[in-house]
């Protein structure tokens, strides 16, 4: 692919509607905040810190994530990880994102769910001045149980007007989504929007989707490619205009691929897929990079990649009017192609 498709792709503007704040945790920030907060992680070079990046799934991927969080503890610590995310999505034609924080990785280690909040907050409301909005997703993490879930949401009420929706990750493995199906009913009965991640080539993978179409009842997933299983259940997805947020970069590294075929396929036929980065201080790869490194192994064109974000614009929760509007600068961006 050329300078000038990464150009092209650049100046789509996009929503990334799949991205975890704790994974934009570069290396350099991590340093920087282990230093300010006095907490020893075991590196002092960004060179030591990529060599602890070695996994191969999400387990062992959720092991290198998770401990690397505890520099993360002051209200501060939660802003600068968040500007610094926006201005990287800004710099990628990023014109809105919907940002996924994990309250329960903070709290389970001491840190207020209103410290995390209130940095986060600030970011939000500081993001249009780097050129794109923002809006924040609490996830619950799946492999704590149901009832820490519960009082996870219990605990946002007092932030209810902060937080457009909910939604799960961590490690699926025995952890499936009925175990939170009484958390997603009261997170909808509060007005969160739901998502949801069906991670990739997990046990009971297909099983899972069908779960979540039909007893959570989400707008969107979260991966959900192994739907490609089920035809019917494509047909379904496809007719409900349900969104799928797919990371072909993250892909790569919890399994043998990055599920192009999978998502060229949903793409073709009409399923609402967009591209988004997951967590990308960790697989080396923002926005742009995923939708180029998609473009290249599957010959994507011009027009496949145009909706690739106009379907990110069309799922994100934004209200109506303001997606007019974005919708509107796609098409002017389009038209001076
Ligand atoms: N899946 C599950 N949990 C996660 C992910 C993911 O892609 N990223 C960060 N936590
Ligand atoms: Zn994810």
């Amino acid at each position: 692919m050329t300078s000038t498709e990464r150009e092209f792709i650049t100046g789509l503007p996009k929503a990334e509607l799949h991205l975890h704040i704790e994974g934009t945790l570069e290396p350099e920030l991590k340093l920087r905040l282990a230093q300010r907060n006095g907490v020893d992680i075991g590196q002092t070079t960004v060179e030591q810190v990529q060599a602890s990046y070695e996994f191969h799934d999400l387990t062992s991927f959720l092991a290198v994530y998770y401990p690397a969080m505890n520099v993360l503890v002051t209200e501060d610590d939660f802003y600068d990880l968040a500007m610094d995310y926006l201005r990287r999505a800004a710099a990628d034609g990023v014109v809105h994102a919907e940002i996924f924080f994990d309250p329960q990785a903070h709290t389970s280690r001491g840190v207020s769910f209103k410290t995390v909040i209130d940095g986060l907050w600030r970011a939000v409301q500081d993001a249009p001045s780097l050129g794109v909005d923002a809006a924040l997703i609490m996830c619950f993490l799946r492999d704590m149980s149901a009832e820490s879930a519960m009082e996870t949401l219990t605990a946002s009420a007092p932030y209810r007007d902060r937080i457009v929706g909910v939604g799960l990750d961590s490690d699926e493995r025995d952890n499936p989504p009925e175990k939170f199906a009484e958390v997603f009913a009261r997170a909808r009965e509060l007005g969160y929007r739901l998502t949801m991640h069906c991670d990739i080539d997990q046990v009971g993978s297909i099983d899972h989707i069908r779960t979540v179409l039909h007893t959570i009842g989400v707008e969107r997933i979260d991966h959900g490619t192994n739907i490609v299983e089920d035809p019917a259940l494509v047909a379904e997805a496809r007719e409900r205009g349900i969104g799928f947020t797919c990371c072909p970069v993250s892909n790569s590294f919890v399994t043998a691929d990055m599920k192009g075929d999978e998502i060229v396929q949903l793409l073709h036929d009409g399923v609402k897929v967009s591209i988004a980065s997951d967590d990308p201080a960790y697989f080396g790869g923002y926005v742009v990079d995923n939708m180029l490194a998609l473009a290249e192994k599957k010959q994507l064109t011009r027009d496949d990649l145009a909706l690739l974000a106009r379907n990110s614009l069309e799922i994100s929760w934004v209200d109506d009017g303001k997606r007019e509007v974005l919708l509107a600068r796609l098409d002017a961006y389009l038209s001076e192609q």
